[in-house]
């Protein structure tokens, strides 16, 4: 199985901003499954945790208290070569640098409010997969 799911979140700024709608629209278009689903809040200290990776970056107390503050919608998305594609999908972290069509180009307010999140290996797939839906299945 390794190689075809994907882990995402529609961030703060993507449901604020009614997008939720759309985002899954796309990514149901471009041929992902959508395995998982939930609209939920992260607390500061899930937000910590998730991106725990980055807690030496400087953005990361910007990173943990926006992601913080308001609902996502998390899901776990399942096609061939699915971390990379979703990547694409999703366009730059930057949305000025992203391409034409992609999510973030389509969504995005700015690199922090970049409407969505994408797993970056499919190791860190299944582990932000099971932070959010562990004993749930579905990973
Ligand atoms: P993500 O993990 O959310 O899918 O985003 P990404 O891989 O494209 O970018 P990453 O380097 O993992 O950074 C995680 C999130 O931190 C925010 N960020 N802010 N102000 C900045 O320079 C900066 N750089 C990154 C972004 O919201 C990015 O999505
Ligand atoms: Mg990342």
């Amino acid at each position: 199985m390794a190689g075809n799911r994907t882990f995402t979140m529609i961030k703060p700024d993507g449901v604020a901003n009614g997008h939720i709608g759309a985002i899954l629209e796309k990514i149901s278009g471009a041929g992902f499954r959508i395995v998982s689903l939930k609209m939920t809040q992260l607390t500061t200290a899930d937000a910590e945790a998730f991106y725990a990776v980055h807690a030496e970056r400087p953005f990361y107390g910007e990173l943990v208290s926006y992601m913080s503050s308001g609902p996502i919608v998390a899901a776990i998305l399942e096609k061939e070569n699915a971390v990379e594609d979703f990547r694409t999908l999703i366009g730059n972290t930057d949305p000025k640098k992203a391409d034409p069509g992609t999510i973030r180009a389509l969504y995005a307010t700015d690199i922090s409010a970049n409407a969505v999140h994408g797993s970056d290996s499919d190791e860190n797939a299944m582990i932000e997969g099971n932070f959010h839906f562990a004993g749930r299945e579905m990973f």
